[in-house]
């Protein structure tokens, strides 16, 4: 099993001095949630996606040598310098630098954008940080070619977490398992593992329409929102219950039972924000739009049998589940009666992707 020890690099065998790549990194959406951290990003209980597929930050590092060592980089979005995202990458830098030293030997450009609306509610820093690692393991492999590839993503994706515990599912496959389960082998609660057995036709290409209720900034950060769970009254039973949930889904993905799927899918939603509304401080995150879309969905599948669902973000808005072969169905479904709950009547269509990307190097 590897440990945090195995990340810190040895002596690089091979100089470079300029250079640049580019690598597209996809978002995800956990149906086993993530809710409630140790130090160092390490998740309080295991968490399973779906990686996706259309919502994407693509970002290009440029880096050239330099004789001063100290983190040193220009941050642009869409083309143009964005300083206030600046704070958070130096952080990132400052935390990941014991295990990519390299780090302060070059200065970085960082052009990056997202292929989905900025003021979306949709967060980019899974995706935004699985892109800027996969940029600095791209370096890294440079460096010492003799990286195998397994140690490439299971480092990038290492990396990814202490930028945004999340962003460790965005790396590589399609159904990521992030924290150690007993049932899940190689399962780590320092990098996500592609789920390691073969999922039913049913989940091949699986549909996920990301309705924008509320595309406002988000109400709860997700570092406030995890400390919530720190001496949160229901915080063990919370997490015996993911375990529970996530021993449950391995069998369901296997099998193809939709119903019992979906039982665990909007049970794990809604117990995300039950653990947001009975915190201290307390929060709802749902809106009146968040729940006349649940109940339009309850009945929508209550009377044509269309096996749709629901899960939640920490936040308003909803991504609506459903297999590929009910796809135009559920679009019309969503088109003329889920449309008008949504800010702008934005909503977004992706589906199940494989993971981040070298587009270019
Ligand atoms: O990666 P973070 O720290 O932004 O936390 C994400 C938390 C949830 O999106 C609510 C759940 C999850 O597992 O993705």
């Amino acid at each position: 099993m590897r440990s945090t020890a195995d990340f810190i690099p040895e002596n690089y065998s091979h100089p470079i001095e300029t250079g640049q790549f580019q690598v597209s990194a996809p978002s995800n959406i956990a149906l086993v949630k993530y809710w409630g951290k140790k130090d160092h990003q390490i998740p309080a209980n295991p968490s399973l996606s779906f990686t996706l597929k259309h919502c994407k930050t693509i970002t290009t590092l440029s880096f050239a040598k330099k004789e001063t060592e100290e983190i040193s980089f220009d941050l642009l979005f869409e083309g143009l310098p964005k300083e206030d995202f600046k704070p958070k990458i130096q952080k990132f830098f400052e935390r990941v630098h014991k295990y990519s030293p390299f780090i302060t030997s070059y200065h970085f450009t960082i052009d990056t954008r997202n292929t989905f609306p900025h003021s979306s509610g949709i967060a980019s820093s899974a995706s935004g940080m699985a892109a800027l690692a996969m940029n600095l393991m791209s370096l890294e492999k440079l460096l010492n070619p003799e990286m195998t590839e397994a140690y490439f993503y299971q480092k990038a994706s290492f990396l990814a977490r202490l930028g945004s515990g999340s962003a460790c599912r965005s790396i590589k496959g399609n159904v990521v398992v992030w924290g150690k389960h007993d049932e899940i082998p190689e399962s780590s609660d320092l990098f996500g593992v592609a789920f390691p057995s073969e999922i039913h036709a049913i989940f091949n290409n699986y549909q996920d329409t990301i309705l924008l209720v509320d595309k406002g900034e988000k109400q709860v950060s997700s570092t406030l929102g995890h400390d919530l769970m720190t001496g949160h009254p229901f915080a063990e039973s919370r997490f015996a219950q993911a375990h529970d949930n996530l021993s449950k889904l391995k069998i369901v993905l296997q099998n193809g039972d939709i119903n019992a799927f979906i039982a665990i899918v909007e049970s794990e939603a809604l117990t995300l924000h039950a653990m947001m509304m009975t915190s201290l401080p307390y929060f709802i995150l749902m809106k009146p739009n968040t729940l006349a879309i649940i109940n339009a969905i309850w009945k929508f599948r209550g009377d044509s049998n269309i096996p749709v669902c629901f899960t939640l973000d920490a936040g308003a808005n909803v991504h609506v589940l459903y297999p590929e072969k009910d796809k135009i169905q559920v679009l019309e479904f969503i088109q003329n009666q889920l449309v008008a709950f949504c800010e702008n009547q934005q909503y977004i269509c992706d589906t199940v992707g494989s993971g981040a990307v070298l587009i270019d190097s």
